[in-house]
């Protein structure tokens, strides 16, 4: 398999990841296969994808004749079986382990044996899920970040077993769908977050030891160091389940303090306040 083989593209997957890796996909003139697992999602996450190539086009950074074509490379179905003709497969589906191994063995067992399996995980264990495969050597990590047709990152993460042939592939197809990639080993959080997550904690203590206002500290690190958001504004961005969720991945690999979840972050997600998903964060969204 050369990284020109591949034609088609299936993503497992429609929420917010698993949309922009669709639409980057189909705007870089690949066909893309999505599967969600019931209608009412499928649509939901078709419309997401088209509202975001709407906005392309108003910002002027996509032709509407691209944008048709590329809408019309996107084939939305519920059948995992109709990912048979992809040429790789990115799972795109919520942050479970058991999910992710079902789904990869499923993959496995309806893919042609050349087909490189991909994960968007951002936290969980990538050689895990190959184990689930009779391919490990054809699985990694591609690790996109939100929103992703406008972030110029793609993180590889290299499992245990993935073999340098994969590995080219993969640098190779980030180039073409216009990213920059780096390659990270299968460590909890990869480069990025493994780095962000202690910060954005730090952010949440600071705060709640009574340091500075939300919006002082935000204000900080954006005009300071020239972010396009601050730490808190990002932290909402993310959404705080997720942050805890990878925190929580990382405190159990590493069992450093310095990834270790305060107890704001907890009590906040367990009051349901998520950050911008669920209109309260650390900031009010809902109007
Ligand atoms: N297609 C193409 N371009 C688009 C687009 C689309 N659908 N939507 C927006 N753009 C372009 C805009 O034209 C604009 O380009 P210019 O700067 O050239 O004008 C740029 O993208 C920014 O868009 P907006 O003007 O709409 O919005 P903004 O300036 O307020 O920026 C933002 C929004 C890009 C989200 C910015 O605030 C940002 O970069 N924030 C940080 C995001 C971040 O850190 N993401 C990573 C989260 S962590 C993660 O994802 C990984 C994980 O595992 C948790």
């Amino acid at each position: 398999m050369d990284v020109n083989d591949i034609k088609t593209i299936g993503v497992a997957g429609c929420g917010l990841m698993g949309a922009g890796i669709v639409e980057t996909c189909a705007r870089a003139g690949y066909s893309v296969v999505v599967r969600e697992i019931n209608d009412g999602l499928l649509q939901k996450g078709l419309s997401r994808i088209k509202g975001s190539m709407a906005k392309g086009v108003e910002k002027g950074k996509l032709a509407q004749a691209d944008m048709d074509a590329a809408m019309a490379r996107i084939k939305g179905t519920l059948n995992m079986a109709d990912f048979k003709d992809c040429d790789l497969v990115i799972e795109a589906a919520i942050e479970n382990m058991q999910l992710k191994k079902t789904i990869f063995t499923e993959l496995d067992s309806i893919c042609r044996p050349d087909v490189i399996l991909a994960s968007n995980t951002s936290s969980l264990c990538v050689t895990e899920m190959a184990a689930a495969t009779e391919r490990p050597d054809k699985v990694f990590g591609l690790h996109f970040f939100n929103p992703v047709p406008v972030m110029p990152l793609l993180e590889i993460v290299r499992a245990l077993l993935t073999s340098d042939e994969t590995l080219e592939i993969g640098k190779a197809l980030g180039e073409k769908l216009g990213k920059t990639v780096v390659v990270a080993k299968d460590r909890p959080g990869f480069i990025a977050n493994l780095l962000f997550i202690p910060y954005a904690l730090d952010t949440i203590r600071w705060l709640d030891s009574g340091l500075a206002t939300k919006e002082e500290i935000d204000t900080a690190m954006k005009l300071g160091f020239n972010h396009p958001m601050g730490p808190l504004t990002l932290c909402d961005f993310v959404g705080l389940d997720t942050l805890l969720f990878i925190a929580d991945a990382m405190y159990d690999e590493f069992k450093d303090p310095r990834y270790a979840a305060p107890p704001l972050l907890r009590r906040m997600v367990q009051a349901g306040l998520l950050g911008r998903k669920s209109g309260r964060g650390f900031y009010n969204y809902s109007k």
